[in-house]
């Protein structure tokens, strides 16, 4: 398997078997980390970290993934360069093409990503978009294949806001690899039923199904693994909170939901999430909308069935994984 120059945008132009490959490499890289086997094969490199949004496991993810492979990192925060602002994004990607060997985007429209790719020369990858959350998905199906053993077959529901980048992402990474995906939220956000369409077309290839269902009895109904992301997204406006709460507080994880899919079921996050008050946006808006939890319970956040951290731990060896492969480690 070849990847050495690859982008990384979405999944979608990725096979299944480049995506398995992905997966087996992450592993074998978590076991050298555990091993202590020193892996600093890229040294002498160095890549460019590019957050117009926040972020805390997708950033040191990178840095201490670059750092274990011997790579030099430049980090590039939302207000701390010329981006979009006084340079263009193609400008921007000609100037960081000639120093570093990658680039790392985490921002707003996808096109703005691809743009990047398009003019930078060298590797680049999507830390989120608007649209797709790539390197996420990696590290999702590391955590369930340790947990199951595999991943064909597997049945995922996520509840909430389906049409954004996790929902997108996690549709497509089903899709191609054989699992029963269900979007079980209300209609309003169902994916959009263009992307709906092309992943109905590798489901057809791989053996997966997708579903889309507002009723949360039919859905959860034998899950393997529950997900749900945050209702609101960075970058949404104050606006969306109201209409957010009114729409999906019937999509929330709660201990009901985990029953309806079993003991066996498990829980994933792609964090941070609001499952308590503990956190400045989750107090204010709690206290104007009278909420203690939102898109999942305490209760489950906290429960034995609750992967978040071991799913957390393996963005760092998945996007080493990506890195590696694109930047020719291997
Ligand atoms: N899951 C995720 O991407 O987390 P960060 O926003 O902290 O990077
Ligand atoms: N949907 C979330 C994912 C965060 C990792 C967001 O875009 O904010």
């Amino acid at each position: 398997m070849d990847l050495k120059g690859r982008n990384f945008l979405t999944l979608k132009d990725f096979t299944p078997e480049e995506i398995t490959y992905l997966i087996d490499l992450a592993a074998e890289y978590k076991d050298k980390k555990k091993k202590g086997i020193l892996h600093d094969t890229l040294r002498g490199k160095n890549i460019a970290l590019i957050f117009e949004k926040t972020s805390t496991r997708t950033r040191c993810s990178f840095e201490v993934a670059a750092h274990d492979l011997g790579i030099g990192t430049t980090y590039l925060e939302p207000s701390g360069s010329q981006i979009g602002k006084k340079e263009s994004i193609a400008d921007t990607a000609r100037v960081l093409g000639r120093m570093y060997e990658g680039i790392e985007y985490r921002g707003y429209e996808q096109a703005i990503v691809e743009e990047l790719a398009k003019y930078a020369g060298v590797p680049v990858w999507n830390g989120l978009t608007n649209e797709y959350h790539p390197t996420q998905m990696l590290a999702d199906m590391l955590t369930i294949r340790e947990h199951f053993g595999h991943l064909k077959n597997i049945r995922l529901t996520y509840m909430g806001d389906a049409r954004y980048n996790m929902g997108n992402s996690l549709m497509i990474v089903c899709a191609k690899l054989g699992m029963h995906f269900t979007a079980c939220t209300a209609k309003e956000y169902f994916p959009d039923e263009t992307l709906v369409a092309q992943c109905k077309e590798y489901a057809a290839q791989s053996g997966a199904t997708i579903t889309l269902t507002e009723d949360v009895n039919a859905g959860t109904k034998g899950a393997d693994v529950i997900y749900t992301d945050v209702w609101v997204s960075m970058g949404e406006p104050e606006e969306v909170w109201e209409e957010r709460i009114e729409k999906l507080s019937a999509y929330k994880v709660t201990k009901a939901v985990m029953d309806s899919a079993g003991e066996n079921a498990v829980f994933l996050h792609c964090l941070p999430a609001f499952h308590d008050l503990k956190t400045k946006i989750g107090k204010e808006q709690g206290e104007k909308y009278g909420f203690t939890e939102l898109e999942v319970t305490d209760e489950v956040f906290e429960s034995a069935q609750s992967l978040v951290f071991e799913e957390a731990e393996n963005r760092m060896h998945t996007i080493k994984a990506v890195i590696a492969a694109t930047l020719g480690a291997v």
